[in-house]
């Protein structure tokens, strides 16, 4: 099988197993263990942030962050195809009583003008606005990066509006090894970031949330409290902590591959596919005369994993653990199923 299903399903490597295995560890709840301490100093210095805490999930991250942030009955605005409104099982409404405001971005990327109207400011019926919230690369919309400059703007905004800015950054090093921009610069517009070094990075799990001391004290006591406070876990930083020194570079590899694919697919006529979305490791593609459920069962019985994109579309994400070889064969499934 050619699993193209996401960046998550790689398995960790002999070296990685290594580095697991030899790892110093301590109790986490005490603050003990030397490899996440290591591992969260590490990312709060590459982030340039003064602190970090380590987390289970991306999801995670991403909710202590907006839960620090907000009060319930808070709104949080959001592209309309963001993982927070689509992905975290209505964790915004349980976890913190508060509301997304989704709006509609062009590729999961939004401008400050369209932002600006939707920030509630006067009356005292209306939920408050209280974050802007940004996610690079953008999953749902096909792994594309967001522009310096409409970080930039809705930072501006943001502090215009006396609001918060997180960054979903499951992907940010994605977005880095593309751009040549730093974790440091992009990091610098946020209040908070959540970062994972369990998608392209590969390792079997692992997040991280990234802030102000003051903040990241707060994330510490909500984690304890979501039930995320954990023991000897430098056994599995440690997996996070080589993932971030030795995968990040690697990347490269996997956009080259998503490019090749997505070439192919755009020969194919009964294939419809959105160059200009093609940045990093995830493509979307629409067939035109199967359904995506009958594309993904067939490829599936020919041997290559996909998911479904959005509502009408396929997904396809390189990893570590596909080669050039895996890359033509998943090709030539695909030709074969859209003849
Ligand atoms: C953009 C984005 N944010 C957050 C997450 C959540 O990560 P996890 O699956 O580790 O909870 C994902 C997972 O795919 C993601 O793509």
């Amino acid at each position: 099988m050619i699993d193209l299903r996401s960046d998550t399903v790689t398995k960790p490597s002999q070296a990685m197993r290594k580095a697991m295995a030899e790892a110093e560890v301590g109790d986490d709840v005490f603050k003990e263990d030397p490899t996440v301490n290591k591992l969260e100093e590490y990312i709060a210095d590459l982030l340039g942030k003064e602190a970090a805490l380590y987390v289970p999930s991306g999801v995670m991250g991403n909710q202590l962050c907006l839960n620090i942030l907000t009060e319930p009955g808070d709104e949080v605005i959001c592209d309309r195809e963001a993982h927070i409104f689509n992905y975290e099982s209505g964790s915004p409404a349980r976890l913190s009583g508060i509301q997304l405001y989704p709006i509609d971005g062009k590729l999961g990327i939004l401008t400050a003008e369209q932002v600006e109207p939707y920030i509630r400011t006067t009356a005292y019926h209306m939920p408050r606005t209280k974050v802007i919230e940004v996610e690079n690369t953008h999953n749902r919309a096909g792994g594309t990066i967001w522009p310096m400059e409409n970080i930039i703007a809705l930072k501006n905004l943001a502090k215009k509006h006396k609001l918060y800015f997180h960054l979903d950054g499951a992907r940010i090093w994605n977005a880095c090894i593309e751009t040549g921009i730093s974790p440091k610069e992009y990091a610098s517009h946020f209040d908070t970031i959540s970062c994972c070094f369990s998608k392209g990075l590969g390792a079997p799990i692992g997040s991280a949330i990234a802030s102000s001391k003051e903040f990241i004290k707060e994330a510490y006591r909500v984690r304890k409290a979501w039930g995320g406070g954990m023991r000897q876990v430098g056994i599995l930083a440690a997996a996070s902590l080589y993932a971030v020194q030795h995968n990040r570079e690697r990347l490269k590899e996997d956009h080259r591959r998503a490019k090749i694919l997505a070439e192919r697919i755009k020969l194919n006529t009964n294939l419809e596919i959105n160059m200009e979305a093609v940045q990093t490791n995830i493509l979307l593609f629409k067939p035109l005369k199967k359904t995506p459920a009958d594309g993904m069962k067939l490829c599936r019985e020919k041997g290559l994993l996909l998911t479904p994109g959005t509502i009408e579309s396929l997904r396809a994400v390189t990893h570590l653990d596909v080669n050039d070889d895996d890359i033509m064969k998943a090709g030539d499934i695909i030709d074969e199923v859209f003849k």
